[in-house]
């Protein structure tokens, strides 16, 4: 028996003004009939009708006021520094005690580094090779050591990447953590628009589907169950990061001491911008509410304003590492209520056209940001960060943001590491990184690094010389 459209499907579709996605169905043979249907019974079409009208809007209201969030800065005080010794205890115990949970977004696609994989396996080991993954797992192992902690470790893929997520931890034997302690979820997908509101097609039985963006993490982490295993386990806050950055400290207990000190939803850490024109969001309030300012939304005149000490007044560059409490994000998600704005970006899509020629077509793709949820947070904590200690990105192929600048990074956080113990720097490779690396198992820090290489030195162990470099670990 050939397989025909359900009567049902067919009217639902008209209703939405989707009816185009049936157009190839005489031609399509019983697989690619299948493959269609479930893809088309998958479909939130209500959702899908919501997400077209958005296209149709006029503009976003823009903001009529911007100010500076206040930030615990990194020259402190000394009343700050009393705090922030309190906050370092704080977050020891509650780390210790298992209390913090670890969830990482790894479900974009990473388009803009043309990396055949998901972007965690990217390595950027400057001696190692260690993956972006491996480079995580590395910093929990240490956080697993040196808190004596239960290590629970929520990785968000989505369907673009998931398979292969997956077998590259299995592959890794996850990387030492046991699968017991790493639970992967998937964030929904959700198709891209053509700019009347139709569902593009990348084949004739195949829609253009795309992560939904960040902001889908706290709904995943609801619908995939995450939210009730980390209440079971008694994770009480998410510590959040991105796949992208080797150099962030999942574990920080100062910013996790902070974050609970002042009871905040959901907290941030910054660096300060590089320069006016850096292309990164900032925190900041906007018309009153606490987000991260898009670098094209905010006016250029504000962009160069200074402070009277000559920094810039809107300085506090994102770098997508935040503090969550669990209640926080239950309650955001609560009856599946996330209200959080929708962002379009439109670029030209490659689908197929009316006739099923593949062509190139002007389309939309709708995501929501995890930091539009600070704006919902009763109380925030925004942190100021040393970029050099804790963030260097991987973004694009070449150039700044890339493989070759995090490596640079990393050495030089090790040369730093070096320096503060009284070694000598070993020269230089012809690309400018230093022939070393410190696993973050070792050594995370200067002061860790001292006590290890003192340790090392008493045990009369060497360190591991390879074809690249010296390994410390
Ligand atoms: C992001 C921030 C920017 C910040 C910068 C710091 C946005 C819009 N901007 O920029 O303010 O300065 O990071 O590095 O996010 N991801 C998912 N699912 C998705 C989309 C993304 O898991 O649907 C994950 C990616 O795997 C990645 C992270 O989110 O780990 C960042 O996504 P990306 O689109 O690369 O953000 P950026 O534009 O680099």
């Amino acid at each position: 028996m050939t397989l025909e459209i359900p009567n049902d499907l067919a009217i639902a579709l008209e209703a939405a003004g989707q009816a185009h996605l049936l157009g190839s169905w005489d031609g399509l043979n019983e697989g690619s009939r299948r493959n269609l249907l479930s893809a088309l019974r998958a479909l939130d079409l209500p959702q899908i009708q919501k997400l077209g009208e958005h296209l149709r809007k006029p503009m976003e209201h823009e903001a009529q006021s911007f100010e500076a969030p206040i930030t615990f800065p990194l020259d402190r005080t000394d009343e700050q520094l009393t705090h922030a010794q309190k906050a370092i205890d704080l977050g020891e115990s509650l780390l210790s005690e298992s209390k913090v949970g670890f969830v990482l977004v790894a479900g974009g696609q990473g388009s803009r580094l043309g990396f055949d994989g998901p972007k965690g396996m990217v390595p950027v080991g400057p001696v190692s090779g260690l993956s972006l993954f491996g480079w995580h797992a590395a910093r929990l192992t240490a956080a697993k050591q040196r808190f004596g902690m239960r290590i629970t470790w929520f990785v968000m893929t989505s369907a673009t990447n998931n398979g292969a997520t997956r077998a590259f931890f299995e592959e890794q034997k996850f990387f030492g953590l046991g699968s017991e302690n790493v639970h992967f979820f998937t964030q929904e997908m959700l198709p891209a628009l053509d700019q009347e509101g139709r569902i593009v097609r990348t084949a004739p039985d195949q829609l253009f589907l795309a992560p939904n963006g960040h902001g889908g993490t706290l709904q995943a982490l609801r619908s995939e169950g995450m939210l009730d295993l980390a209440a079971s386990l008694g994770i009480e806050q998410f510590s959040y990061f991105q796949v992208d950055n080797p150099l962030v400290r999942p574990a920080d207990p100062l910013f996790i001491g902070l974050h609970a000190m002042a009871g905040a939803d959901m907290s941030s850490k910054v660096v300060t911008k590089n320069e006016p024109g850096e292309k990164v969001g900032v925190l900041g309030l906007a018309d009153g509410k606490l987000g991260c300012i898009e670098y094209s939304d905010l006016p250029e005149s504000l962009r160069q304003e200074r402070d009277p000490d000559g920094q810039l007044r809107f300085r506090a560059g994102n770098i997508a590492v935040h503090m969550i409490r669990r209640d926080f994000a239950e309650q955001l998600t609560q009856d599946g209520q996330l209200d959080l704005p929708w962002h379009l970006a439109r670029k030209n899509l490659k689908g197929i056209d009316a006739e099923g020629q593949v062509a190139e077509i002007p389309g939309v793709k709708f995501e929501t940001f995890v930091f539009d949820a600070l704006g919902a947070a009763a109380n925030s904590v925004t942190l100021e960060v040393r970029r050099d200690e804790e963030f260097a990105p991987v973004k694009n192929a070449e150039g700044s943001d890339s493989p070759a600048s995090c490596r640079l990074a990393l050495t030089e956080s090790f040369g730093r590491m070096f320096e503060a113990a009284g070694h000598p720097l070993p020269e230089r490779n012809a690309d400018g990184t230093l022939p070393i690396e410190v696993d973050p198992r070792a050594a995370e820090n200067a002061d860790e690094f001292c006590a290890w290489i003192d340790h090392l030195l008493e045990l009369q162990r060497p360190t591991t010389p390879t074809e690249n470099g010296w390994l410390y670990r």
